[in-house]
């Protein structure tokens, strides 16, 4: 029987440390516990291959890679040279939960709702079908176009969902009453600066696995990576006008 990688890598090592333990002391590779493990790496480093790879596979591999970088930018990254470094937000689909875990703490709510950051509007469609009047603004065309095909083709009316290919960072957002958000732990702050300083004051707002630092949480639900989180804005005014009082001791 042909020796699986596994038992050519180990077997001797555990024989070794086997034989040590029953006072043998000596196996067919090595002498001493000491020097063993070398001996050991010496007589089987047939199986780690120590020639460097053919130039010509090399340069395919690289140029692979580079392909298939170049395609997955071009899908998720599309619109992004307008916006800075620190504001860039690469595609990332919400997950099932993430998406009912929004609509759990959306319940009881009504009006307009932005998803900033549509992608291809998950989250949209769902909080359009618990009867929201959604926008979603998405700064990438090929998500937008893909997710006005899918409204089409559900049939869902504009008055209901509207895809808006523009920077929402550009945008006002003083006539949405419901914000929900999935972007990265690094624009959150300036978000957060956005919002208190456009939305009305009954607005909620949903952000999803990432919080906004120093807001207080209305509620959470979900747990790792698809924990979301949400705040009322007038609470959160009312907050950061009176922080709460650290006593020293
Ligand atoms: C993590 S994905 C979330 C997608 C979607 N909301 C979901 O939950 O499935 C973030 C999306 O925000 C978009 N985005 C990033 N910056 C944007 C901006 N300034 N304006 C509009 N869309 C933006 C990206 O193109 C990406 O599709």
């Amino acid at each position: 029987m042909i020796p699986s990688l596994e038992d050519r890598l180990w077997g001797p090592l555990l024989l070794t440390v086997k034989q040590q333990k029953e006072g043998l002391g000596r196996c067919s590779h090595c002498f001493a516990m000491e020097d063993s493990i070398e001996l050991i790496i010496q007589d089987y480093c047939g199986v780690f291959p120590t020639s460097r790879p053919h130039p010509i596979v090399s340069t395919c591999t690289g140029a692979v890679l580079a392909s298939l970088y170049g395609l997955w930018s071009v899908f998720t990254m599309p619109g992004f040279r307008k916006i800075p470094w620190h504001l860039k937000v690469p595609y990332l689909p919400s997950s099932k939960d993430q998406a009912q875990n929004v609509m759990k703490l959306l319940q009881g709510r009504r009006g307009r709702l932005a998803d900033l950051g549509a992608g291809d509007g998950k989250l949209v469609f769902a909080a359009s079908s618990a009867g929201f009047q959604c926008t979603g603004f998405e700064i990438n065309s090929i998500l937008v176009a893909y997710a006005r095909s899918k409204a089409y083709w559900r049939r869902i009316p504009s008055s209901q969902v509207t895809f808006v290919k523009k920077d929402f960072w550009k945008t006002d957002l003083s006539s949405y009453n419901n914000v929900t958000a999935f972007l990265a732990p690094g624009v959150m702050e300036l978000l957060g600066e956005k919002l208190l300083k456009e939305l009305p004051q009954d607005a909620l707002v949903i952000s999803c696995r990432f919080p906004f630092p120093n807001w207080p949480q209305k509620s959470a639900v979900g747990s790792g990576l698809d924990q979301t989180f949400a705040y009322e804005i007038s609470s959160v005014r009312s907050h950061l006008r009176n922080p709460p009082k650290i006593e020293m001791k």
